[in-house]
């Protein structure tokens, strides 16, 4: 036991990052009946879907999980930069003989809201994790409240100390090695982000609550690196990409199997906040980062049709083929056998705090 394995009630200190949009609830259950923290990232789903999935854990494991949401504040449509953006995109809709005029505009996904939590608190869940910051105030204080304990991502120092200072249970230090969105929230600078090696011990060393390292570990030898740096455990998302309760779609699978994954970079093109995906087409002809893009989320609507049109024709090159800088441990195998494989890692080394 750890500090926090006493926390998360789990035998390991080791988090299946949630990843919106290729799993839901047969990954989070593998885990967490694997002795790990299994995930249910919220961010995409209805409120029906989210009650569905988490009827589902609720179904199929008595083991602690963990429940997460995006805290991004939603912005305000604004036409005139959506025009700019279809304006760049209008030769990829001719190339694949999309109307651009029917293209709806559109969130895509959701903040953490009252809706959400109404439902949350029929399960719950042992733990509450927010990227992008925390929610409002009354919000926080209903899931803390209702006793689930609170974590979030932080990519800098600031941000970890803010976050304790808000009162959450444990901090992510998210290395810029890190798949999927950078959690970033008290600057948009990506001159701040620090890799997973410099930014774990710094933030150990500035907050009091357990720091859990996320960002590149593939493997024991990654998370018995993390534990020597002074986590208390480690947040792992790119290693079950390809894993057999994974929804993962076949392009991406695809991707992360091949040299195209050594190749990832961050870009905001898909979702108008900056993710590290594997680079395609798009990535190369409009981005990685380009300023036209709409603000997060409301770049997601126009990239769709994109993506539908091309997954069809079974290429990846308009599709968010979000994956970390080290996917080497991606297997297609069962979420239990990864979970044990990086759960090694702990007995290799010293427990951490
Ligand atoms: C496909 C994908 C989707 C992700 N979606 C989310 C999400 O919905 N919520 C979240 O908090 N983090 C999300 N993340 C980030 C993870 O929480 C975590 O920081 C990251 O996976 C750790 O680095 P690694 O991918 O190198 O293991 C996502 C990561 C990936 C790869």
């Amino acid at each position: 036991m750890n500090a926090l394995t006493q926390l998360i009630g789990t035998e390991h200190p080791l988090i299946q990052a949630p990843m919106a949009g290729v799993q839901g609830a047969a990954l989070a259950v593998a885990v967490s009946n694997a002795g790990a923290l299994g995930s249910l990232p919220c961010a995409m789903l209805t409120p029906e879907t989210m009650e569905q999935q988490l009827s589902a854990i609720a179904a199929g494991t008595s083991q602690p999980y963990n429940v997460n949401f995006f805290c991004h504040t939603q912005p305000e449509p604004d036409e005139a930069r959506e025009a700019a953006w279809r304006f760049w995109l209008a030769p990829f809709y001719e190339e694949a003989g999309i109307d651009i005029s029917n293209v709806p505009a559109g969130a895509g996904r959701v903040p953490f809201n009252r809706a959400a939590a109404d439902i949350l608190e029929r399960f719950r869940p042992k733990v509450v994790s927010f990227h992008f910051g925390l929610p409002d105030i009354d919000l926080l204080e209903r899931v803390k409240g209702w006793g689930s304990v609170v974590i979030s991502s932080a990519t800098t120092i600031e941000e970890a100390r803010w976050l304790e200072a808000f009162g959450v249970d444990a901090v992510i230090a998210q290395g810029i090695e890190a798949g999927g969105h950078r959690g970033m929230f008290l600057t948009d600078d990506l001159s701040t982000q620090m890799g997973t090696m410099a930014l774990l011990p710094q933030i150990v060393a500035a907050v009091s609550v357990p720091v859990i390292a996320a960002g590149g570990i593939a493997d024991a030898a990654g998370v018995a690196a993390a534990m020597a740096l002074g986590a208390s455990g480690v947040q792992v998302g790119t290693a079950y990409l390809c894993c057999h309760e994974a929804t993962t779609s076949p392009v991406h699978r695809a991707a992360l199997h091949t040299e195209a994954a050594h190749h990832t970079a961050l870009t905001h093109v898909f979702t108008g906040r900056p993710a590290r995906g594997i680079v395609n087409r798009v990535m190369r002809e409009l981005g990685p980062m380009n300023p036209a893009a709409p603000a997060f989320p409301l770049a997601t609507a126009a990239m769709a049709p994109l993506r539908a049109h091309w997954e069809a024709h079974a290429s990846g090159d308009f599709s968010p083929l979000w994956s970390g800088q080290n996917a080497s441990g991606c297997r297609e195998a069962p979420a239990a056998e990864i979970t044990r494989d990086l759960a090694q890692g702990f007995a290799a080394g010293p427990a951490g705090r």
